[in-house]
This record gives structure tokens, C-alpha cells and sequence, in this order.
């Protein structure tokens, strides 16, 4: 792989569901990247797997983000020129079970991120966040304008106070975009790499998939007395190598911006609303499997339909998504196929 871009980003959680596929895309940009993950929710066997995608050697350190020396240490040996954060917990039911190790996690390590890249004057980051910081939004298609509203969850707070302090942040001289995803789903096309779910899924598509390939007996479709055209919830549902491209976008944004201080909140998702008994129903059709499904009450929390208005990211990156829905549930099939050995 060549290299033709002066650039060295660090990405913490690189070997996450998102991180994972955003170092694919950096390396394809020619991007020299050093991966750190503590490997807590992930594999080893993911590294490989962008080693395989992009036919390149990469730098891995397992280090937790929450290890200061580790990573000033690491920031001694290297001249990073901007760092994408991606490494946190993000299951929503869980944090509301465990909100102590939400708060120290989440917040805990950007704050010692942020001392660490401090002191070693690399001031570009990119921020892993989520279209949960607007709670229950007034407008079903949201933009940046929208005020955070009570958060749903621990996890939600975590995100929320987390923009706060960025914002903050940037008035000691950092300059930092913050991307709010909306639902990402799918995997890398080769297959290679995608999500690890951790026990029994909360989300969608992997319970979807897992169902579909016989580890759970039926998909539950979470209400359907919504005031939406088919009673089920919507939802901004994205493929997750679109996320990734979005982040090298985003290194380009601010290597173009000559400001010193900058905090930007972008949102990062389709602009298509599609409802839950939408997606199942294309499942279906784009994998010819047949999925057993029934249709249950409201979950606790769920906002009703939520969809991004994504033309900042559009006008100001340059953005635009290149797969559909259907390539993305395709892709998502085809990875659960593969840890299945099916
Ligand atoms: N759903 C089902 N059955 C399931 C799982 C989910 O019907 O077994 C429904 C949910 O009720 C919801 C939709 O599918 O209506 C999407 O649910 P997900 O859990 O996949 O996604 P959410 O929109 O609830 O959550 C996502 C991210 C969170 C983020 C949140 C912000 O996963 O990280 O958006 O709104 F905080």
C-alpha cells in the first residue's frame, strides 16, 4: 500500500465494529495509521482482518484508554498528526445497568485522551457520537440545530456530556468535529470484518441476522401502534463503510481549516427514514431467507422515528453514502453467515 499522504492518525477502539472499517477506509485514503484497542470487546482475529482487506501490516498497541502512561508513552514515540476516538462502551441497556463503568469508561477516557494530546500538542480530533444526544427530538428529521433534549440512557448521557467537554476543549486550542451516527449497520463487503456482538444483541440488525441463521428462535418487532405508515418505529439505518469514509472526510475537513479552535457537530446518517417491519420485510426479500418474526409491544425508550438531515455533512465534506439498504442487510447476512461458518 502506498503512501501518499504525510498524515499518522491514531485510532482508538480500531478493532471496534466502526473503528475497524474506518482504519480500512484511512489506509486506503494513504493514511499511515497506529491502532489501539484493549481488545475488551473485540478480537484480535479483526486486526487480521484489515490486514487482510488492505494487504498491509498494522500497527496495533493494546493499550486501554484509560492508561494514561500507556498512551503518553505511545505519544512520545509517535508524531500523530490527528487522533479519531472511537474506543467506548455503547450498549444502551447495559449502561442503564452499569452506569458507573458508562461514566468512567466513556467520559473517563476522552478526558485522558484529551490530557494526553495536550501535553503532546496534537490538537485534530475526530469524536465517535451519536444521533442519541438529541433524546426525543422535536423534528423527525433532525439536524444539528436540535437541542440536546433529556438523554434515554446512561449512554446517551455519556455521549452528551462527552460533546460538552469537547466543545470546552476546543478553547484550549483543540480542534475537534464531533460525528453523530445515526444506526449503522451492515459489514466490510469482503466479509473480513464486521460486528461482534456481545451476548444477546439489543440491536436490530444483529438480532436479525443471528435469528435468520437459527441462534435465536424469533425476532420480536418492537411495537406497532406507532403513529408511523406502518405502526412500527423509524429509524436512520446506514452502512457502516459509509460511517467510516464519513471519518476520513472529516481528518480532510480539519487539515483544510486554518482556525485554532474549532468544535464541529456533524450528523452522520442517510437521510432515509425506514420502519422497523420496512427493513425485516427487505431482509427477506435481498437474502431469500425466511426469518421468523412477531410483533410485540413497545420497547421502554425508543424514540418513535428519528431520522438525520444530513446535508451539513454532504455540503461541508463532500459526503455522500454509496451503498442502500439492501446491500447493507446483504452484507450484514453475509458476515453472520461467515462467524457462523455457514
Ligand atoms: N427493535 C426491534 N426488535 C429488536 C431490536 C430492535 O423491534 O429485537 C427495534 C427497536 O425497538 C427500534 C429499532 O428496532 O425501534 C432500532 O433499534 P436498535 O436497538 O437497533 O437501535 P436504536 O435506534 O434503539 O439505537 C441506536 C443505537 C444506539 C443509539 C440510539 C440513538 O444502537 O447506540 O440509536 O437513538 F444510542
Amino acid at each position: 500500500m502506498t503512501q501518499n499522504s504525510t498524515e499518522h492518525v491514531l485510532v482508538t477502539g480500531g478493532a471496534g465494529y466502526i473503528g475497524s472499517h474506518t482504519v480500512v477506509e484511512l489506509i486506503a485514503a494513504g493514511h499511515k495509521i497506529t491502532l489501539v484497542d484493549s481488545l475488551e470487546r473485540s478480537e484480535y482475529r479483526i486486526i487480521e482482518g484489515i490486514e487482510s482487506i488492505t494487504n498491509s501490516k498494522v500497527e496495533f498497541h493494546k493499550i486501554d484508554c484509560l492508561d494514561f502512561s500507556s498512551l503518553d508513552d505511545l505519544f512520545s514515540k509517535n508524531k500523530f498528526t490527528s487522533v479519531i476516538h472511537f474506543a467506548a462502551y455503547k450498549s444502551v441497556n447495559e449502561s442503564v445497568v452499569n452506569p458507573i463503568a458508562y461514566y468512567k469508561n466513556n467520559v473517563g477516557s476522552l478526558l485522558v485522551l484529551l490530557e494526553v494530546m495536550k501535553k503532546h500538542q496534537v490538537i485534530d480530533l475526530i469524536f465517535s457520537s451519536s444521533c442519541t444526544v438529541y433524546g426525543q427530538p422535536d423534528q423527525v428529521q433532525v439536524n444539528e440545530l436540535a437541542p440536546f433534549k433529556k438523554p434515554e440512557s446512561p449512554y446517551g448521557s455519556t455521549k452528551q456530556m462527552c460533546e460538552k467537554i469537547l466543545e470546552d476543549a476546543a478553547t484550549e486550542n483543540f480542534r475537534i468535529v464531533s460525528l453523530r451516527y445515526f444506526n449503522p449497520i451492515g459489514a466490510h463487503p469482503s466479509t473480513l470484518i464486521g460486528e461482534l456482538p456481545i451476548g444477546i444483541p439489543n440491536n436490530l440488525v444483529p438480532y436479525v441476522t443471528q435469528t435468520a441463521a437459527g441462534v435465536r428462535e424469533k425476532l420480536t418487532v418492537f411495537g406497532t401502534d406507532y403513529n408511523t405508515p406502518d405502526g412500527s418505529c423509524i429509524r436512520d439505518f446506514i452502512h457502516v463503510s459509509d460511517v467510516a469514509t464519513a471519518h476520513v472526510k472529516a481528518i480532510g475537513y480539519l487539515k483544510c481549516k486554518t482556525e485554532k479552535r474549532i468544535f464541529e457537530a456533524f450528523n452522520l446518517g442517510t437521510g432515509v427514514g425506514v420502519s422497523v417491519l420496512e427493513l425485516v420485510k427487505k431482509f427477506i426479500e435481498v437474502t431469500g431467507v425466511s426469518l421468523k418474526y412477531t410483533l410485540g409491544p413497545r420497547r421502554s425508550g425508543d424514540v418513535e422515528k428519528v431520522f438525520a438531515d444530513p446535508g451539513k455533512i454532504n455540503t461541508h465534506f463532500g459526503w455522500y453514502t454509496q451503498y442502500d439498504l439492501s446491500q447493507s442487510l446483504l452484507h450484514a447476512w453475509q458476515w453472520e453467515k461467515k462467524l457462523r461458518g455457514v
